[in-house]
């Protein structure tokens, strides 16, 4: 019922807005590469006279990404798909901001359009979109298998496997060595206190130089990135996770604590812009060489390592810092493709599927685009391995904190709003003991 209610709601604008929508975002997307995605062809699709046989001429569209390098790859194994198996596909790009491409899928969903066969689908939304999806077991629950668990099961709602697992994320800290260097120091800070002073200095110095280099730069902006910023601020000063066993826990001394913290470092070691930033914009300024802190997922690796980085050789990774109380964590994130119960091509979108979570397609991804395998086997690879130091053990195992959608499912787009427009307020200048309250008292009303 409650899914119901805001699709409709949702659903109000309708599927032409959604066409036009799509291709706007596609006008818009990134063309970049770098040196190793354009040396690395995309695997052959296995089975693909069968496939070609069965489904050849048929069409599909695939809502794929839009950050980083992601549209890039998107086409290029779409191209390979459909030149092996005659199916055509139509890659359109979502809303870079995650909450975005909820609303879109939301209004596509809503109308029972068939204009999307496949989606990505944020970690967050399987419990809110289930409803909308195809029940993927009996054709991919043996390939499921080769992904991880906990993520499998974060896929499978009410028993039905509604979306594969794509690739994962957690939140690292990008830093760089020769600046670190250049300003005496031997190691990336472990306190987010560390990291306020060591941003300071080395900015102070680069300033002399260059006059856009911050010291610290993450997303500040108003949207879900936002939020998964704030649970990883909050979580390691060891100030709960927005919502603890269905209470909402935001509200407390040590959240305070840290969310000020961060405010008076907006404009100070971060950029005054920082509070609209999102990832592209972090990346950017990290790979351009103006700043010498950045909070990112994986995917910023790869960018920063390749050919049109001016960074390249000079940064590293590592853990996030912590608060005085607390320790170290990443925010789970990560994308599933999902197969629209609305399309009128379902086998052929599944044959897709197939291909995009195979373990060819991501050891491909990995080391093209440093995503994170969501296949065990994959993530253990060499390559794999040496293409993506946040997957040594000493990162990797960071303890992973997640938003709390499972408390939430269908509301989750909703309460996140709130959390990441209360935290952008702070970050804006009001005091947290002003907002957290609101911030509480609202997710309260929306947990009724
Ligand atoms: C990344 C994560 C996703 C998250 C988003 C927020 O794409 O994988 O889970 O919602 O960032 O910006």
């Amino acid at each position: 019922m409650k899914h119901r209610r805001l699709l409709v709601l949702a659903g109000v604008v309708g599927a032409v807005a959604l066409v036009a929508f799509l291709s706007v975002a596609a006008a818009g997307s990134k063309k970049a590469t770098h040196a190793q995605a354009a040396a690395i062809p995309a695997p052959r699709v296995p089975h693909a006279a069968a496939i070609r046989k069965k489904y050849g001429g048929q069409k599909i569209t695939f809502v794929g990404d839009s950050v980083g390098n992601g549209h890039v790859r998107d086409t290029k194994l779409a191209k390979r798909f459909s030149k092996d198996t005659g199916i055509k596909v139509s890659v359109v790009p979502h809303p870079a901001a995650s909450d975005q491409s909820y609303a879109q899928l939301a209004r596509a969903f809503s109308s029972k359009s068939s204009s999307i066969d496949v989606a990505m689908i944020d970690v967050v939304w399987p419990g809110a979109f289930a409803p909308y999806l195809v029940n993927l077991k009996p054709k991919l629950g043996k390939q499921a298998k080769l992904h991880l668990g906990s993520i499998v099961a974060n896929d499978t709602i009410k028993g039905k496997l509604v979306a594969m697992p794509w690739f994962g994320d957690y939140g690292i800290l990008y830093y760089r060595t020769d600046l670190l260097k250049k300003y005496g120091y031997s190691a990336p800070p472990k306190t987010w206190a560390d990291l306020f002073k060591m941003a300071k200095k080395i900015q102070d110095g680069e300033r002399k130089d260059n006059p856009n280099f911050a010291g610290f730069v993450f997303q500040g902006n108003a949207y879900e990135g936002l939020t998964c910023n704030a649970l990883e601020w909050i979580a390691s000063a060891g100030g709960g996770h927005i919502i603890d066993n269905g209470k909402v826990t935001i509200d407390n001394a040590k959240a305070r604590t840290i969310l000020d913290a961060m405010r008076v470092q907006i404009g100070k070691v971060t950029p005054q812009g920082v509070t609209t930033y999102q990832e592209d914009q972090t990346e950017h300024a990290f790979d351009n060489g103006d700043a010498a802190f950045a909070r990112n997922w994986p995917y910023q690796y790869g960018i920063g390592a390749g050919a049109g980085s001016k960074v390249k050789g000079k940064f590293n990774v590592t853990v996030l810092p912590h608060g005085s109380t607390g320790g170290s964590v990443g925010t789970v994130g990560g994308w599933q493709l999902a197969v629209s119960k609305f399309s009128k091509h379902k086998a052929a979108a599944i044959e897709f599927v197939r291909y995009m979570t195979s373990p060819a397609v991501e050891k491909f991804d990995a080391i093209t685009n440093s995503n994170v395998p969501t296949i065990v086997s994959v993530a253990k690879n060499k390559a794999v391995v040496k293409a993506n130091p946040y997957l040594k053990p000493a990162i990797a195992s960071v303890p992973r904190v997640t938003r709390p959608a499972k408390f939430l499912g269908t509301k989750y787009n909703e309460a996140s709003k709130v959390v990441y427009q209360g935290i952008n307020q702070i970050l804006t200048g009001s005091p947290a003991s002003q907002v957290l309250p609101q911030i509480k008292s609202k997710l309260q009303q929306i947990m009724k």
